[in-house]
């Protein structure tokens, strides 16, 4: 655990987390919760996503409608945190990004933009199906008031208006520290960047291997999250450690 004037960082269930939270207090939210995917290491309903184990709380499959179910309560409690100028981003596969994006108009949310992040060199798969090339983030947001920076947005679209197709190559091994679904840093800088001001706080309720909460630091934002799981609260801990001084 860590817990400083910039940065929480706790082991936890994410909807226990967001509740202790108050209301529209969060300007930012990353949410990259388990998706329940192949690529995950999950290979039936209610198995392993991530690190080959299974605990209680793993939701099933992200094709299936308990999935949206599973998703509901967590997605509830970000438009509750959420001030109304904030922005939450929920990033998920084909499986599941239906799901949650059908969660977040329910509670409340409205969708400005599904981003595609496209894998230019994608493993081909070996069942009967096309190449998985894309994970989606949907940008949702409580009111009309959201902060962008327009300018932010340009300059990472190298002076034009960024589009939501973001392509990148594959993460090597090297830059997953341990964690089998770490995200890439420069995917949480346009984020972060684009959409909150420094000194803002943000909330990433599955953090993993802690890429929200270092990109977060580094930009100069404040840090607050969970993860259910201890081994990757230790490996978010020594990331942090090792890049921050929080
Ligand atoms: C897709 S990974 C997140 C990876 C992260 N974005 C990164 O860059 O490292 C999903 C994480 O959600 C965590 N998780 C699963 N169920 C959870 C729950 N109910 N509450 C909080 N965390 C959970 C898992 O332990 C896993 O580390």
């Amino acid at each position: 655990m860590i817990c400083t004037q910039n940065c929480r960082m706790i082991q936890e269930d994410c909807v226990h987390f967001l509740a202790s939270l108050e209301g529209s207090s969060v300007d930012l939210i990353f949410c990259d919760p388990p998706h329940g995917t192949v690529h995950e290491g999950i290979s039936s309903p209610g198995q392993n996503f991530g690190f080959g184990h299974k605990v209680e709380s793993d939701p099933i499959m992200g094709n299936s409608i308990e999935y949206l179910n599973w998703c509901e309560p967590w997605i509830r409690e970000c438009h509750r945190v959420l001030a109304p100028t904030g922005n939450a981003f929920f990033m998920g596969t084909h499986n599941s990004i239906g799901w949650m994006l059908a969660a977040s108009l329910i509670v409340g949310f409205q969708t400005r933009n599904l981003i595609t992040w496209s894998v230019t060199n994608p493993v081909p798969p070996l069942a009967r199906r096309l190449t998985t090339s894309c994970t989606f983030v949907a940008w949702v947001v409580k009111s009309g008031k959201y902060y962008f920076d327009r300018a932010a947005s340009r300059r990472f679209g190298n002076h034009r208006q960024l589009s939501d197709l973001w392509a990148s190559r594959s993460m090597r091994k090297s830059e997953k520290h341990g964690h089998p679904m770490t995200k890439p840093e420069w995917l949480l800088e346009r984020i972060i960047s684009i959409w909150s001001l420094p000194g803002a706080l943000v909330v990433d309720p599955f953090f993993g291997s802690g890429t929200t909460a270092v990109v977060a630091l580094r930009l100069g934002r404040r840090f607050a999250g969970c993860d259910i799981d201890p081994r990757a609260v230790a490996i978010a801990e020594r990331r942090i450690g090792d890049v921050h001084h929080v």
